[in-house]
């Protein structure tokens, strides 16, 4: 069971700080946004590389990028041990993630609220973690999608399958009020922006999902 904070929601005039503030969780997310894939733009390479320098947890990179069989494997390069790209934009989902394991980062792949997980099953061979959007991704601070915990159990129940070790992750309003669902469903890596850095204290916000999760750990 592991906790990413979304830095969306920190200061971006004091990331090296804000990174700080979360040594106590496994990642930091970075949400990379271009203006195409979604309606935002928020940062790219360049801040990825010295977030990486500064960083006391590893970087947890969320591409959400047109693309990414182009871009992808350079973040690998600026320093984030895990790179997930979004299937939708990707022309050949298997060849991005090879890449970046033959590269040496964990290879994730995303999926919208739209789309359905079972084209994608026979996958998993080739990944190290599968997102699964609980939010249109864009914004941070967007009402929890619960409509999707269904995906989340079909896609614990193909990695059961599939018998490798593949995690899960989640992304989008996951909070206090709504990890232990996701627990529940089958995911493990949570991620969460407005309801890590939208606290005083975020080190208490960090300690309380932990608690939440560590009673629904799947087998
Ligand atoms: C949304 C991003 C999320 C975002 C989550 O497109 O992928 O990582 O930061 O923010 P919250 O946790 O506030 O929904
Ligand atoms: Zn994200």
């Amino acid at each position: 069971m592991q906790i990413s904070p979304s830095i969306l929601s920190a200061d971006f005039a004091n990331l090296q700080a804000e990174l700080d503030a979360i040594r106590s969780a496994d990642w930091a997310h970075v949400d990379v946004m271009d203006n195409h894939f979604v309606p935002n733009l928020t940062l790219g390479l360049p801040v990825v590389e010295s977030l990486a320098k500064v960083s006391p947890v590893p970087l947890d990179c969320h591409l959400m990028i047109d693309d990414p069989d182009r871009w992808a494997p350079g973040y690998v390069e600026a320093g984030a041990e895990s790179v997930t790209f979004h299937v939708e934009a990707a022309a050949d989902p298997r060849g991005v993630a090879r890449t970046l394991r033959g590269l040496g980062a964990r290879a994730g792949m995303a999926i919208k609220p739209n789309t359905p997980w079972a084209p994608y099953e026979d996958l998993l061979p080739d990944l190290d973690m599968v997102l699964v959007m609980t939010v249109e991704p864009g914004f941070g601070g967007q009402s929890f999608m619960a409509d999707q915990m269904p995906k989340v159990r079909a896609v614990r129940e193909s990695v059961r399958r599939f018998g490798g070790e593949v995690w899960i992750q989640v992304d989008g309003g996951v909070s206090a009020a709504t990890v232990e669902q996701c627990a529940e469903a089958g995911a493990d890596v949570f991620v969460a922006g407005s309801a890590v850095y939208g606290k005083d204290d975020v080190p208490a916000a960090i300690a309380e999902l932990r608690a939440l999760v560590a009673a629904h750990a799947h087998p």
